[in-house]
């Protein structure tokens, strides 16, 4: 029996109705502790039965993508961790590879609060947060001299006071700070959340970001974009022109969507105000199969040669398997992992596996794009 989807999800979620960001301060500051006790015996006597638990090892999950090993294609979205508190315990919780971020070059409080909600009978999440960090200097000192079994990889998006014509030195003063400190890159121009920050993603724009980053890689460090699962085909297939002029190494598909259609919740318990009047980005099973489709289209668009992260709307073995047959190498989780609680890395690898039987392949990277 799972017991956070048994006892403490309806504690949480129903019976005492905690708040959403209060509970994930908590749970990230127990990781956090974790984190830091990393090297300690007594902590050892915690995060050992954590991953025997959590962890789920088949050689047949493992991939390697841009020279960097991924010890299974599971892993953390960005948001959940921005400042890397927990960038040592995510390995004991089953994760293949975790993405610390958004981080921005100047520290800020991101958006007032109330600015994360649950909506539990669609099982998805609206955030406005606004990039509430600490700095891309306070994560560089969290990393300096750390080391991970699993592949690090660091979001970057711009500080709210930069003004939009000068973001390409906001991202370059991030990625100047952090590029020994991260396995892959990611330029985050999707999010809603900080005003004008998705109209990066036009081509004009985004051309002089990447263009400035890739001025100040010269350890070729892998540099992705993530795109907003509310682009047009057009507007996708300038971006992925984008990454064949800068030689990226691939797209995250997708962040958060600002549409609203198809829900079953009408009102935000929080606030009283109609879902469709609360400003931000939703999360979880409405954008499934939009991320889904995004993925594809992708995949068909450049012939699998590509990589690409699938995310968005993943709770079961089921939704993985689908991301990665559209053609995604990698998987991440953020509200999934809110509803499923702990045990989802190892439910998720198990059904990998089985389904890795059932098709008779020998590895993950045969079925990328296998239905595309
Ligand atoms: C509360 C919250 C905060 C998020 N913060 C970020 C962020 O800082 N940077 C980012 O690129 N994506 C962020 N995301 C988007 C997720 O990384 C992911 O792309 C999106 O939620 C879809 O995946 P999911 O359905 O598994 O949650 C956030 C999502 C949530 C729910």
């Amino acid at each position: 029996m799972d017991i956070y989807r048994a006892a403490v999800r309806p504690l949480l979620f129903n019976q005492l109705q905690v708040d959403p960001e209060w509970a994930h301060l908590r749970s990230l500051s127990v990781l956090h502790w974790l984190d830091r006790h990393r090297s300690r015996p007594a902590s050892q006597l915690l995060l050992q039965p954590l991953s025997q638990a959590f962890c789920r090892r088949d050689k047949r999950l493992q991939q390697a993508l841009w020279g960097v090993d991924f010890p299974n294609p599971f892993g953390l979205a960005a948001g959940f961790d921005k400042d890397g508190l927990a960038a040592g315990v995510w390995e004991n919780l089953g994760f293949g590879f975790a993405e610390l971020g958004t981080v921005t070059l100047h520290p800020q409080p991101g958006n007032p609060q109330p600015r994360l909600f649950r909506l539990v009978e669609d099982e998805a999440v609206l955030n406005r947060m606004g990039f509430n960090n600490k700095g891309s200097a306070a994560l560089a000192t969290r990393l300096a001299g750390q080391n991970y079994n699993i592949p690090i990889g660091i979001n970057l998006g711009k500080s709210k006071v930069t003004p939009l014509e000068e973001a390409a030195a906001d991202y370059v003063g991030s990625f100047l700070k952090l590029r020994e400190l991260g396995d892959y890159f990611v330029v985050n121009v999707s999010s809603p959340n900080t005003p004008g920050l998705r109209s990066l993603q036009d081509k004009t724009q985004l051309n002089l970001i990447l263009e400035a980053l890739q001025a100040q890689n010269q350890a070729q460090k892998p540099i992705l974009v993530k795109i907003a699962p509310d682009l047009s085909w057009d507007a996708i297939a300038d971006v992925l022109e984008l990454a064949t002029i800068h030689q990226l190494s691939g797209i995250i598909a997708t962040n958060t969507t600002i549409r609203r259609d198809g829900l079953k919740t009408q009102i935000i318990p929080a606030t009283q105000r109609p879902v469709t009047e609360e400003a931000g980005g939703l999360s979880g099973k409405p954008l499934r199969d939009r991320a889904t489709a995004i993925i594809r289209f992708i995949w068909q668009e450049t012939q699998g040669q590509l990589p690409i992260i699938g995310v968005g709307g993943i709770f079961t073995p089921e939704d993985a398997w689908q991301k990665i047959t559209a053609g995604a190498s990698l998987v991440q989780v953020y509200t999934g992992w809110i509803y499923e609680g702990p045990g989802m890395a190892a439910r998720i690898l198990t059904g990998l596996s089985h389904q890795l039987d059932t098709h008779g392949l020998t590895s993950i990277s045969e079925a990328v794009g296998l239905f595309s």
